[in-house]
């Protein structure tokens, strides 16, 4: 886990820089690098042609100008639309892009946070699939995988338990001395919970539970410096370019 978490406050920038540029694209992450951020969360599903591709929704509708489910449409299907224009027409040539071609993107350059949108139950080989893919790309040192589907996580930890995985949490199900067992089930390394969830007895209950915490999605200053006061592992935001004054962290890249 010391090679994600460093002592110091992460600043990973949610979907990319999303403030600026166009949610889960290349241009949203090279913006983002460029703003300082340490790593990139971004959403992952599978196509109909067994690709792992970056988006968020389910369906297409709000982020492309295709419609209907990711789930049934092939790589190239996919290539051909247009992931840009919803939020910029200067961004129109930006594409879906595809987790292999991030991956390359961001090799000895940031982190990624790979969140693994899945509602799946059923055993259909994906996680082993995804894993496979960041072995080949020679990235499982830079990845943190997280997931609101614990199912998936465990999955993960069977196959590769030195793998960093964590919880997504949006509700405050997790209860006092409930959180080790969690870890024992799973095998996860850190909880990702909702800003309305960081408070300071609860931050301490994780960490008193042998967790890691990142925090989402935070993109106000004062809630940034807040954060930023509380100790937290990881901060995700929209605006990673503001985590990076408040850090007061020089640009290098
Ligand atoms: O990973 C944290 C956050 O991205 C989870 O919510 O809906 O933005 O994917 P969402
Ligand atoms: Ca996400």
């Amino acid at each position: 886990m010391d090679h994600i978490f460093n002592g110091r406050t992460l600043n990973f920038a949610h979907r990319g820089a999303s403030l600026l540029a166009p949610e889960n694209t290349l241009a949203a992450f090279e913006l983002a690098a460029q703003q300082g951020a340490d790593g990139i969360e971004l959403d992952v599903r599978l196509c109909r042609t067994g690709e792992w591709v970056v988006i968020h929704d389910v369906r297409l509708n709000r982020t492309t100008n295709g419609r209907g489910f990711v789930r049934a449409k092939s790589i190239d299907e996919l290539r051909r639309l247009d992931a840009g224009s919803s939020f910029h027409q200067s961004f129109a040539n930006e594409r879906i892009p595809i987790l292999a071609e991030v991956l390359d993107w961001a090799k000895g350059r940031v982190l990624l946070n790979i969140e693994v949108k899945s509602q799946a139950r059923a055993h259909t080989g994906a996680e082993l699939r995804l894993l496979n893919l960041l072995r080949r790309h020679g990235m499982r040192q830079q990845c943190l995988i997280s997931s609101f589907n614990p199912i998936v996580l465990r999955r993960l930890a069977r196959l590769d338990p030195g793998l960093p995985t964590a919880l997504l949490l949006n509700v405050k199900w997790l209860r006092r001395g409930t959180a080790k067992s969690l870890t024992r089930m799973m095998n996860i390394n850190a909880l990702h919970i909702s800003r309305r969830l960081a408070r300071p007895r609860f931050l301490e209950h994780i960490r008193r539970a042998g967790l890691r915490v990142m925090v989402w999605n935070a993109n106000d200053p004062a809630t940034l410096r807040k954060l930023v006061a509380y100790g937290v592992d990881g901060i995700i935001t929209d605006a990673p370019h503001l985590l990076n004054d408040i850090l007061g962290r020089t640009l290098s890249r």
